[in-house]
Order: C-alpha cells, then structure tokens, then sequence
C-alpha cells in the first residue's frame, strides 16, 4: 500500500476537525441541562422534616382531621404544600394519624360521612371504605391501606413526618 492512500485530504481533516470541536461544545452544553433536568431523579429521597401538626390534648378516640403546610424542596422549586391527617388514640392511647388520600385512584377519605357505615372511612368517589385503622374493606374499590404519618411526640405538641404504607 502506498504512502499516498493514507494522507489526509485538507477537506478531511477540516471536516474531522470540526465535528470534534463540535462535539465537545455540545456536549459542554448539553451535560449542565440533562443534569439540571433529571437533578431529581439524582438526589437521595430526602426525609421529609417532622412538622407540628396539634397538641396531644386535642386528640381523641375519634379520628379528627388536621390540616398542616409541609415545605418542601423539588430541585430548584420550593413550596409551601398543604397535608391533612385523620388522628386519634387507639384503645391503648397510641397516637394514630392516617392519610386522607384514598389507595384507590387519590381522593380524599371522611370519617364515619356514610350514614350506612358510621365507623368507617369513606371515599365518595366510588364508595371506598377502610376500617378505623386504616384496613381496606375487601369487596370495595381501594385494594390497600391508607399510609400512615411518621409521628412523634414532643412537649404535648405532635409532629408529622412522611406518610407510608403501614408495615405488616
Ligand atoms: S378514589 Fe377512593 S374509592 Fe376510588
């Protein structure tokens, strides 16, 4: 093979040239978006902080709801996000605060607001309904139960953390 074939033309290497130099600014460009774009995908799922929700004299044997805000961080947009939990004490005195959001498509879960089932929570969307402590009822749409609060208690004031499915 002769010397010849392997020159590069002036026309190659211009063309080699600045695809490479191309390539180099794009990507320059492109890394901080694609970063910046899945930077939440990226983060470790960060604890969300207790927030102080009622005092403990307010709780009773029968769920109440309690609204509270959480704030809360996404990336580069941060928020004031409203949360509401059914609380109330069980029969030995523990502290339980449920999730209104129903397992089944989200909505919103009452307390005892079916006339039929007054000591159940209800979903009016399709007629869901969970036991006081949270257990779906088997034969209506939700097919889990409703997340509990992490809680915790602290000079009569209660906190709330994260909501999350209840161990088994
Ligand atoms: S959303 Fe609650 S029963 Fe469908």
């Amino acid at each position: 093979m002769s010397e010849k074939n392997h020159r590069v033309s002036r026309r190659q290497f211009l063309n080699y040239t600045l695809t490479g130099v191309g390539g180099f600014m794009a990507a320059g460009m492109l890394m901080p978006m694609v970063r910046f774009a899945i930077d939440p995908v990226l983060k470790a799922g960060a604890e969300q902080d207790l927030v102080a929700v009622a005092s403990v004299d307010e709780i009773t044997n029968e769920p109440q709801r309690f609204d509270f805000k959480v704030h809360q961080v996404d990336a580069w947009y941060e928020s004031e996000e409203p949360r509401s939990a059914w609380v109330y004490k069980d029969e030995s005195g523990n502290i339980i605060a449920l999730s209104p959001v129903c397992k089944h498509l989200g909505c919103t879960v009452n307390w005892a607001s079916d006339p039929q089932n007054p000591d159940k929570f209800f979903c009016p969307c399709h007629y869901g309904l969970y036991y006081k402590d949270g257990r779906n009822v088997e034969g209506t749409p939700p097919i889990a139960p409703l997340d509990v609060y992490v809680h915790e208690v602290k000079d009569g004031t209660l906190y709330l953390g994260a909501a999350k499915p209840p161990q088994s």
